[in-house]
């Protein structure tokens, strides 16, 4: 066996997958093109793919849509615990928590592979609705009960403000979660199938992953990105603070990324969105404050955004809240961890890498009185 050492595993291919393939030319979910998905197919569409391993028919997107509004009330013990949370617990914390908790109201039987693709739509049913309650609770709010037929998307923004969104909205809104979908073995993903590996729940699995995309070097980077726009208030003061920051060797949020070195082909599609929202909405400033960042990045370091960055900004236009942005995001991952779970619980092998010990030469215990 020949031992291969790579810090944060960079290089090694650490499994094989049908789900989603990842590489500087193309973004592809089960062979369909990023670009492809995003302009003819909604979430609904490729949660389907992601489970079914194929796009649905009228029929069977029906039937998903059916399910997702099967899914989406909370459990009151859910509602309870809610309010139960202190208020400056951030919502990723509270998504992490509550998946775990609304785990032990899972109103899916069995293991099978159907079940576990059940089981996947119940929890990306409860994720908006835990976020939509919390986030209205904060508010003062009373929930808001789902209402049936409407898309995914345009029932979450129903859910978190108590009125049906414009078409522009729920359609941006969507786009983000079809692009934020499935991304092959990224930290979460590959978190999630560590623990699947182990011969753990699918509940377990997601739990780890929510915990994973937290990170700010990972799904927190859309939430952080804005953050940092939020400093400025022209493109000079911007554009100084980025090349002073770089000089510092501070990583800049929402950009770079592991695999993409040239653009993140998710970033390109969204950006266009991006601005077209920026100029309806009078804020074109923005654009400029946006561009001020990242064009001294790409010339001073030749590091391009990932999805995060046009992410951030598109979510602040959508009058979306910051605390939300990663939360989001959870809630269209938890499509292609739940693929990879399934993939992972098939030709299933024990995640158990080596280390290279680099500690202490072996020694021997000291008695008490001689330590
Ligand atoms: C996501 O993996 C996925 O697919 C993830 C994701 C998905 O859909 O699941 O695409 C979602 O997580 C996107 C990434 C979101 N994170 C951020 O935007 C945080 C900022 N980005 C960086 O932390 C970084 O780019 C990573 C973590 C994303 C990738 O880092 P790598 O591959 O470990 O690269 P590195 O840290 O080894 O950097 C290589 C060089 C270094 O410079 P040198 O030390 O060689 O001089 O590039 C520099 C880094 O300092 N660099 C950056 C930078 N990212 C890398 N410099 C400034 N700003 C940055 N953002």
């Amino acid at each position: 066996m020949t031992m291969v050492y790579s810090p944060g595993l960079d290089g090694v291919v650490a499994g094989e997958t049908r789900v989603s393939c990842v590489d500087q030319g193309r973004l592809l979910y089960r062979g369909y093109a990023i670009q492809e998905l995003a302009e003819k197919t909604n979430f609904e569409e490729v949660l389907h793919l992601m489970l079914y391993g194929e796009l649905p028919g009228e029929e069977r997107l029906q039937y998903i849509m059916d399910r997702l509004d099967d899914f989406r009330a909370l459990p009151e013990q859910v509602y309870h615990v809610l309010q139960h949370i202190p208020a400056t617990v951030p919502m990723m914390e509270v998504v992490r928590t509550m998946v775990s908790f609304a785990g032990h109201f899972d109103p899916v039987e069995g293991d099978d592979d159907e079940a576990i693709r059940q089981r996947a739509i119940w929890l990306t049913a409860q994720v908006p609705s835990i976020i939509a309650a919390r986030h209205r609770l904060l508010n003062g709010d009373e929930p808001v009960k789902p209402r049936r037929g409407m898309s995914h998307a345009a029932q979450m923004l129903y859910l978190l403000f108590g009125e049906e969104p414009d078409d522009m909205t729920a359609d941006l809104l969507d786009l983000t979660l079809v692009l934020y979908a499935e991304h092959e073995f990224n930290a979460s993903t590959f978190t999630c199938r560590v623990i699947c590996s182990t011969e753990s729940d699918l509940v377990s699995s997601v739990a780890g992953a929510i915990g994973a995309l937290k990170g700010p070097l990972h799904g927190g980077a859309n939430e952080a990105a804005m953050r940092m726009l939020l400093r400025f208030k022209s493109a000079d003061e911007a554009a100084k603070w980025v090349v002073e920051a770089l000089e510092r060797k501070e990583k800049i949020m929402g950009f770079g990324h592991r695999v993409y070195r040239h653009g993140d082909h998710r970033a390109h599609i969204l950006e266009q969105k991006m601005r077209k929202l920026a100029h309806k909405k009078g804020q074109d400033h923005w654009l400029a404050i946006y561009d001020a960042v990242r064009d001294p990045v790409r010339r001073l370091k030749n590091i391009y955004p990932n999805v995060d960055y046009p992410c951030g900004l598109t979510y602040h236009l959508m009058g979306l809240p910051l605390d939300l942005f990663t939360p989001i995001f959870v809630s269209a991952r938890v499509s292609g961890w739940s693929a990879h779970y399934l993939e992972q619980s098939r030709g299933n092998r024990l995640y158990r890498p080596l280390s290279e010990y680099i500690g202490q030469a072996e020694r021997t215990v000291p008695p008490l009185d001689e330590r």
